[in-house]
């Protein structure tokens, strides 16, 4: 059955239709409100659906996402990262062959050029590697411009395959560029997570000693964040690819969107948030500067924007977090114990239950990166990384079919029009 709903406005009546989604909510669709001379209003999209897709889906309520209809338990815990890559930019599972042939052409594309390697030179070892990462990816627009068709679906592919391939082999020079140390070059005989480890912690030349358990963690964490459908970042990149701007580009702007503490910067904040606190005795303090209004103190970590009563990233990420911190023996790190400290707080003191602030995917791969040896600089680089297929997915989805540039409009609250001053009349 079609719905529609109806709006007056001075008395004039007019049907708006609704339109169906698939599973989860429906979308007034308001496009013709403006023929009655009227905005909507909406800052921060808490009630706006700025687009129809078909590659992720997330109740927050009940706690479900699904990449392409799979939940996301059953990709982190049967899938690998490349083959959600493949899912989420084919919208199908491969078959063996197509798996095999998707990974064949990413080992091929994972290299720098020696040249486009310069670039780093550029930067001291103090920079942020999510500085780097963002200037050597907008970077790759300078080779890979001519020629290239965006409204093509093999070119918008072709991208899609060259970015996912050098995303880590950027993040990894970045690391090494901070600590001042060569770069390693990819191995087309490592997987995906363990090519990124052994390019940040290995040697040229020496075979690559990297432990299963930790590659597998990493892979497991680049399945968690590879898509989250409009996040602030993704609607950054579809935002700037509405402009037709070369994807690189648009990728780069969405990699400048992630770095913020409210988004991807979140995971390296929990960290720091961690390091403030710096041990057991000091929780209760800062759990009740958290509750002080007055205070600017906020925990990092806690709730999300869309799940309302848990994180199932984090459910998943919690039993991968254990299992890292075992295989390190980290157990009795102190930051790991104000981290536990905080989670079991969290869960059961009614101010944190009551406003739904439990801990979310960030507390957990915050404290599973560290575990692992991961400089804290690393850990939006590796955010990026692992999102990188869902910011390509929907840049290659939005230029699939007819769009609209991105382009809001606003309630205008400055002066009226008003005669310019000459200065000497002021
Ligand atoms: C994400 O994964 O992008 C974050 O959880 C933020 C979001 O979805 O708004």
């Amino acid at each position: 059955m079609k719905h529609t709903v109806q709006i007056t406005i001075d008395g004039v009546t007019t049907e708006l239709p609704v339109l169906e989604a698939t599973v989860g909510l429906d979308v007034v669709d308001v496009r013709s409100l403006i023929q009655q001379g009227l905005y909507t209003y909406d800052p921060g999209f808490l009630s706006t659906a700025a687009c129809d897709s078909a590659i992720t889906y997330i109740d927050g309520d009940a706690g479900i996402l699904t990449y392409r209809g799979y939940p996301i338990e059953q990709l982190a815990d049967q899938s690998e990262h490349l083959e959600v890559c493949y899912l989420l930019l084919h919208g199908e599972l491969p078959s063996a062959e197509a798996l095999g042939a998707f990974k064949q052409d990413i080992a091929d594309r994972m290299p720098i050029d020696d040249h486009f390697a310069r670039l780093f030179d550029g930067f001291t070892t103090e920079s942020h590697p999510m500085s780097m990462l963002c200037a050597a990816v907008a970077g790759l627009a300078a080779q890979f411009h001519e020629g290239l068709d965006i409204y093509n679906s093999e070119h918008r592919l072709e991208s899609a395959k060259q970015l996912i391939a050098k995303i880590p082999t950027l993040a990894a020079m970045s690391y090494r560029k901070s600590i001042n140390a060569s770069f390693v070059a990819p191995d087309p005989n490592l997987g995906y997570a363990e090519n990124f480890l052994n390019m940040c912690f290995g040697e040229t030349g020496q075979p690559p000693k990297v432990s299963k358990t930790l590659a597998d963690a990493l892979d497991k964490i680049f399945i968690l964040h590879a898509d989250h459908e409009q996040n602030a970042s993704t609607s950054t990149v579809r935002i700037a690819g509405s402009t037709e701007a070369n994807p690189y580009a648009a990728i780069a702007a969405g990699i400048a969107a992630l770095w913020g503490p409210s988004h991807g910067g979140a995971n390296e904040a929990v960290l720091d948030m961690l390091m403030e606190i710096g041990s057991i005795d000091q929780v209760s303090d800062y759990v009740a500067r958290a509750k002080d209004k007055d205070d600017p103190f906020k925990l990092m970590g806690f709730g999300h924007r869309v799940y309302k009563n848990f994180d199932p990233r984090a459910t998943v990420m919690q039993a991968s977090c254990h299992a890292v911190l075992a295989e390190q023996g980290v157990d009795d790190e102190p930051l790991l114990a104000v981290a536990k400290a905080l989670e079991t707080i969290a869960r059961e003191e009614a101010y944190f239950v009551d406003r739904r602030l439990y801990p979310n995917i960030d507390f957990y791969s915050g404290i599973t990166l560290k575990a692992m040896g991961i400089p804290t600089p690393m850990y939006t680089a590796l955010f990026a990384l692992g999102r990188m297929p869902g910011w390509i997915a929907h840049w290659s989805e939005m230029l699939s079919a007819p769009f609209k540039i991105g382009r809001p409009r606003q309630l205008y609250l400055g002066p009226n029009k008003r005669d310019y001053v000459p200065i000497s009349d002021r």
